[in-house]
């Protein structure tokens, strides 16, 4: 299949590419590079530079790329600046999303496979959440997927495209030549590497929620396991379509999280409890079974390979992309 990335120079966009092509399928990158990276785009994939709003550059990167498919990841994805610039996440996001779901309708391209969130379900009513459960954002970030995931459910009702929409939760690791490097970073396991590669201290945001060891559990999906949903999900189109969680099914606890990186790199870490960061419920947990039963997909990495990769990753990257 051919298939345009949007957001492809991106952390996770990266390594779906690398997994697309490892698998013999043609790529396409679509990104403006405001956050990502030209040098995570492998030099034989075409990188086309444009903003994803723009419905006839999205159109042209299509048709001169003869794409069948697009994976649309091209976002901004910080819940806390969500939070701060809400019109700017609405215009990219959603805006975004709609330019995307036109230009592939008019240009042939009829299958989408779409990058969401748990954050579309705010504060979960039970753990560990099912898709079928109630979808109640409690920041912009994930009313501006929520919102991509309706434009997604129009567009296949009117039998514009097929598409998928899969809500990842926590993304962790590194694969190959692709790593994580945010700037400002503000992901707990490149923080905490980082905090034990430079001696300094790694905050723990809240110790008093109710878990068992009081700290914030979440559900770490390895980076290539993510990936891998998406190749799953593209391959299963048009047949299978619809919203999937991709989570590992379990949570490890922030302190669960900062042993794993001593464990992984041999180094102590100095944990320092802070206030509590503003919206992080207490526990975020998928249930992956409709993923599992649909496309077939079951996440095959642990906790301890994405620490284990995002490390191998930092060592051989100290200063993260250094652009091509
Ligand atoms: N944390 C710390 N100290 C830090 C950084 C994070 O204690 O220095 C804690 C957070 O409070 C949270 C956990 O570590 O409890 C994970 O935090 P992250 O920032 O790594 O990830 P989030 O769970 O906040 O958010 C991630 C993505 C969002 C997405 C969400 C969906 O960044 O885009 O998962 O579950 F919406």
């Amino acid at each position: 299949m051919r298939v345009l990335v949007t957001g492809g120079a991106g952390y996770i966009g990266s390594v779906i590419v690398a997994r697309l092509t490892a698998r013999g399928h043609d790529v396409v990158v679509y990104d403006d590079l405001s956050r990502g990276h030209a040098a995570a785009v492998p030099a034989s994939v075409p990188l086309v530079r444009g903003d994803v709003r723009d419905t006839t550059a999205v159109r042209a990167a299509l048709v001169e790329g003869g794409c069948e498919a697009v994976v649309h990841m091209a976002a901004l994805a910080e819940v806390a600046e969500s939070v701060a610039e809400p019109d700017r996440y609405f215009s990219v996001n959603v805006d975004g999303t709609a330019a995307v779901v036109e230009a592939a309708a008019a240009a042939g391209a009829g299958r989408l496979v779409f990058s969401s969130t748990a954050a579309v379900y705010g504060a979960p009513e039970r753990t560990p959440i099912d898709e079928r459960d109630t979808m109640a954002p409690a920041n912009p970030y994930g009313e501006t997927k929520l919102a991509g995931e309706r434009l997604l459910r129009q567009a296949r009702s009117r039998g514009a495209l097929a598409a998928t929409a899969l809500r990842y939760f926590n993304a962790s690791g590194a694969h190959g030549a692709c790593g994580e490097d945010h700037d400002p970073e503000t992901h707990l396991i490149p923080l905490a590497l980082r905090a034990a590669r430079d001696g300094l201290p790694i905050r723990v945001f809240g110790d008093d929620y109710p878990t068992p060891d009081g700290t914030c559990v979440r559900d770490y999906v390895h980076v290539a396991d993510l990936a891998d949903a998406h190749i799953a999900a593209l391959e299963a189109l048009p047949g299978v379509q619809g919203s999937f969680n991709l989570g590992t099914g379990t949570g490890d606890s922030v302190q669960a999280v900062l042993d794993a990186v001593e464990a992984v790199t041999g180094l102590r870490l100095l944990r320092e409890t802070a206030a509590r960061r503003a919206g992080d419920p207490p526990v975020l947990v998928a249930s992956n079974w409709r993923a599992a039963a649909e496309l077939g997909w079951r996440p095959r990495r642990s906790l301890t390979d994405a620490v284990a990769d995002a490390w191998a990753w930092m060592r051989e990257h100290p200063d993260g992309y250094t652009e091509r």
